[in-house]
């Protein structure tokens, strides 16, 4: 049972950026601190997805590098990012899914954020490789961004959502074979970003995500609050 935390508000330490393999639980978890928090959720995948139903030039590329479980090259995430948060809603802070990737990502952010003088964090989730297979293939969406599962979190109905009652759909990269080139790509690159965030002390926690999904939140709330208070993170 989740225990009771102080008001959210009082222990947010600045933006927080969701690190986690392929179905580690990052836009499940994203969703519910935006919530709480009433502060955007920016996932670039999720960003990535819009520009391809809106067949934008930066949507036709992603497509097919996203079907492979290929990366989107830097320079073109880091603008989409770029424009994203100079939009007024991330004024008092934002949620990042997914972002950044790679190391190149990590640095672009750190000097962009220099500017505002934000202290940003990391939390990485951490989940089996075999536990994430199942997750990614179960894995169903609605067109409103909710989540489901089949085998974890089902919808009342099959194939619809419980919300608006929209058909259910499965991404093109929650294939098997997809999910094993997204690993590759993970360990390749952003196993990098989780070291660089690692190695800045105050930075950085790590929560087991092979747990109910409301103890993984009791966790992730609670390393918020460990560095909030972390003395790399005093004014
Ligand atoms: P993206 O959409 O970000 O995919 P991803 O990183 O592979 O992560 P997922 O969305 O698959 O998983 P998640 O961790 O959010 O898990 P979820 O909460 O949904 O990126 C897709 C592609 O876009 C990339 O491959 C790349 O091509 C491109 N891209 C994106 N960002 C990029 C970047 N920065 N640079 C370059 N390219 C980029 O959960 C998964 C399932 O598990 C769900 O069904 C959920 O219900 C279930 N679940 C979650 N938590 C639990 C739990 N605790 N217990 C049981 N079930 C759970």
């Amino acid at each position: 049972m989740p225990h009771p935390l102080p008001n959210a508000s009082d222990f947010l330490p600045g933006p927080v950026l969701m690190l986690g393999a392929p179905g580690a639980g990052k836009g499940t978890q994203a969703q519910l601190l935006m919530a709480e928090f009433g502060i955007p959720q920016i996932s670039t995948g999720d960003l990535l997805r819009q520009h391809r139903r809106d067949h934008t030039s930066l949507g036709l590329l992603a497509e097919g590098l996203m079907k492979k479980g290929e990366f989107v090259p830097d320079d073109l995430v880091n603008e989409m990012v770029s424009e994203r948060l100079a939009e007024p809603d991330t004024e008092h802070g934002y949620i990042l899914d997914g972002f950044p990737r790679t190391l190149n990502q990590a640095e672009w952010l750190d000097t962009k954020l220099v500017a505002y003088m934000l202290p940003v964090v990391a939390i990485c989730i951490n989940v089996d490789r075999d536990v994430l297979l199942k997750r990614i293939t179960g894995r169903r969406m609605s067109t409103n961004g909710c989540i489901y599962n089949i085998y974890t979190h089902p919808p009342k109905v099959d194939g619809i959502c419980d919300v608006d009652g929209s058909k259910l759909e499965q991404r093109a990269d929650d294939t098997e074979a997809v999910f094993h080139e997204r690993m590759k790509a993970f360990h390749q690159k952003t196993s990098a970003v989780i070291e660089y965030y690692r190695s800045h002390g105050g930075r950085f926690a790590e929560v087991n995500g092979d747990a109910p999904v409301e103890d993984v939140t009791h966790n992730i709330r609670k390393a918020l609050l460990a560095l909030r208070h972390h003395p790399d993170n005093s004014e």
